[in-house]
């Protein structure tokens, strides 16, 4: 074969790589509302920076006629590219190819993707779209998978991985994505689970579809699992690009700085009257997070889950920060199970990827019951202890109303190594609220009263003064500061600027026995 013959066959087998599993599987993909494989790409990475990897990798099993279906780059797309010029590592399934399932040269291309993301220090996206082990190649895309998790949990806290879950994914493959830090899910066309409808049907007897099986709103709400509900693929792909402009691209790595053109010393008036004047009324944390960062932008993680305590990411003065706040407009912002797994596992995420955290409290305390004691309140309540703990980064906490009990030690308080703990004036801190405080410790001189009513409200009154105030926190040094509500901004600012070169370590062993 002559240079041109060959340069003319490199021309075929690109256009060739395009087809995937050929036009009609595009369409049939098209006709699902899915983008294929590489128009995913295109959406994900900047315009024209992706650089495909193995594009002429073929499949090499022969039994149940495959050697005779063949397809370029087989049923993974994979490469590196970069967003907002940032490099990212990417893998692609291909449904178009054998149902985007995957077998061991599937495998071994995302494997080479995540050891060269982990040697380079670089982030790698999944977009996942498959219908599991390759079935024709038996136990091989069994190991094929597990090489993949393997690396996913060898991966993890050394470079941020995500995955997107765009189509089918059942069967152990959730466990890929699962092992990875954030999931991002499609309304209507994304589906994870353990065993389809079917299974369950004949197993559990139980008549579900696949949506309310294991559809995004599901995951986004009720399991956890899923991080993002999007609407369509499009939003999906640039909430990822809007995530990654958060984030380092490895553990050594500061988050970047952005220059987002808001004051650092904008003030907020609006602040000073936010909290009710009753203590029982609620407010929305969202405003306090939209007047203190950057333009107001919050990428929210897990909206839809937990809602009583509130995640994400946001920057103060052009610095990435982990918001973690309690939601007084659901359950009063009480710690209970969903709630504190949630933001533990966020809080471990900022932790390895140096991403100082802030923290909003108002939290009445963790949720009584008996529903939550059997679920394990105990052990799920200590994980978020745990995290804030273990947590070595910047810790910034704003006390605005409650901090009752445990909850108060455990939202990133000073004797846990917070460094810039704050309350404002209207900061209630104590082990209890006043109404079960006084019904405890006067349970005597409320029995003899005459009149228990009126003598009940004179010691509620004696308590809050001694109690439903930032004062006595402050005098023992618990506060750092008590601020003006409409200067929270400013002083975070100042205050991470302080604390940007942190040097904080734990003791040196094997890992740590979290309660998991
Ligand atoms: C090989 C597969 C395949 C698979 C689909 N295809 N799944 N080929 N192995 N696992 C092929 C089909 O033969 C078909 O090929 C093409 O992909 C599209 O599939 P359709 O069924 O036509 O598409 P659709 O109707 O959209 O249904 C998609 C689907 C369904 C829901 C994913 O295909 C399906 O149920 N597949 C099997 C899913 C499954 O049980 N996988 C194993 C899970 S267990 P042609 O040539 O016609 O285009 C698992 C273990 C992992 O994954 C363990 C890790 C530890």
């Amino acid at each position: 074969m002559d240079t041109k013959a060959k340069e003319a066959l490199l021309v075929k087998m690109r256009e060739e790589c395009l087809l995937g599993g050929g036009q009609d599987r595009i369409d049939a993909q098209h006709a699902k509302g899915k983008m294929t494989a590489r128009e995913r790409i295109n959406v994900l990475l900047d315009k024209g920076s992706f650089r495909e990897l193995d594009a002429f990798v073929t499949h090499r099993t022969h039994d149940f006629g495959m050697d005779k279906k063949k397809f370029l780059s087989d049923s993974v797309v994979t490469g590196w590219g970069t967003i907002e010029g940032r490099t990212v590592y990417v893998f692609s399934q291909d449904f178009t190819v054998f149902g985007g399932s995957l077998g061991e040269v599937h495998a071994e291309k995302i494997c080479k993707v995540m050891d060269l993301a982990v040697k380079n220090g670089v982030p790698v996206i999944g977009l996942n779209d498959s219908g599991g082990a390759r079935i024709q190649e038996g136990v091989v895309s069994l190991g094929a998978y597990a090489n993949i998790f393997l690396r996913n949990t060898l991966a993890s806290g050394v470079v941020p991985q995500i995955s997107a879950i765009l189509g089918p994914c059942a069967g152990g493959a959730v466990y890929s994505p699962a092992l990875t830090d954030f999931i991002f899910m499609v309304k209507k066309t994304s589906h994870m689970f353990i065993t389809g409808p079917d299974v369950v049907k004949t197993v559990t007897h139980e008549d579900v579809s696949m949506d309310d099986l294991g559809g995004a709103t599901v995951h986004a709400t009720k399991s956890g699992v899923a991080h993002f509900a999007c609407e369509d693929e499009q939003d999906c792909l640039e909430t990822i690009r809007q995530m990654m402009t958060f984030l380092p691209s490895n553990n050594m790595e500061d988050p970047p700085l952005m220059d987002t053109g808001d004051d650092p010393n904008r003030r907020d008036p609006r602040l000073e009257d936010i909290i009710p004047s009753d203590p029982r009324k609620a407010y929305d944390m969202h405003e306090v997070i939209h007047s203190v960062m950057d333009n107001g932008e919050f990428l929210e993680v897990h909206s839809g889950f937990a809602g009583n305590i509130l995640v994400g990411f946001a920057r103060l003065d052009g610095r990435s920060v982990g918001i973690v706040a309690n939601q007084p407009l659901v359950l009063a912002g009480v710690l209970d199970i969903n709630a504190s797994v949630k933001a533990a596992r966020f809080v471990r995420f900022c932790d390895a990827f140096n991403i100082p955290i802030i923290t909003f409290e108002d939290v009445p305390g963790f949720m009584p019951g008996v529903d939550q004691e059997h679920g394990g309140i105990i052990n799920h309540g200590a994980k978020l202890l745990y995290a804030f703990c273990e947590a070595t980064v910047p810790k910034l906490t704003v006390i605005t109303r409650k901090a009752y009990g445990g909850a108060y030690d455990v939202m990133s308080s000073k004797h846990i190594r917070g460094d810039y703990n704050v309350a404002w004036p209207t900061a209630e801190i104590a082990v209890m609220g006043p109404e079960g405080a006084v019904n405890i410790i006067f349970r005597k001189e409320l029995q003899e009263a005459a009149d228990p009513i009126a003598k009940r409200a004179e010691l509620i009154e004696v308590y809050k003064d001694k109690f439903a105030n930032p004062f006595v926190a402050a005098s023992w040094g618990y506060l750092d500061d008590v601020i003006d509500p409409a200067d929270t901004r400013p002083r975070l600012i100042e205050a991470l600027k302080v604390v940007q070169n942190k040097r904080d370590s734990n003791p040196p062993r094997k890992h740590s026995t979290m309660p998991l």
